[in-house]
């Protein structure tokens, strides 16, 4: 059975192109509760600590030093089947493939500042959660 949290971050371009709120309302009008939530920013080590997984893509340098850029916003959201729904909502990795309407082709710029981070299956949700949060940050 689809688990029901997954992980977000509101990365940093769409934190200073000021899309926090319109990005929140998208998220809570889908239908997702908001169970921990922190605005934070991301040290070089910290992205690069997260984003393991993607360490011997070419793109990693790029990744890490965009993400620990500016500001970015990370949540734990609860829906039943959220991984899935939730990479719905936010579209496709490269905007210009995002469907109409999805968080991504309305306000990401490019395939490196994509808006959003939503995690790719209930394993990772649940490490990705616990990255940012404790248990006594989740209600
Ligand atoms: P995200 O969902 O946060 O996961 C990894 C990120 O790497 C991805 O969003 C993109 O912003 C970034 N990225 C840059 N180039 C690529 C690529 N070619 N394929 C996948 N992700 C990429």
């Amino acid at each position: 059975m689809a688990g029901s949290v997954t992980f977000t971050m509101i990365k940093p371009d769409a934190v200073s192109n000021n899309h926090i709120g319109a990005i929140l309302q998208k998220i809570n009008e889908a239908g997702f509760t908001i169970r921990a939530m922190k605005y934070t920013h991301l040290t070089p080590e910290s992205a690069g600590k997260f984003y393991a997984i993607h360490k011997e893509r070419g793109f990693f340098n790029d990744l890490v030093s965009f993400m620990s850029s500016g500001p970015i916003v990370a949540a734990i959201l609860e829906k039943d089947n959220a991984v899935a729904d939730f990479r719905d909502l936010i579209g496709a990795t490269d905007p210009t493939k995002a469907a109409p309407g999805t968080i991504r082709a309305m306000f990401a710029k490019s395939i490196d500042a994509n808006a959003m981070h939503g995690s790719d299956s209930d394993e990772n949700a649940i490490i990705e959660g616990n990255f940012f949060f404790s248990e006594l940050e989740r209600f």
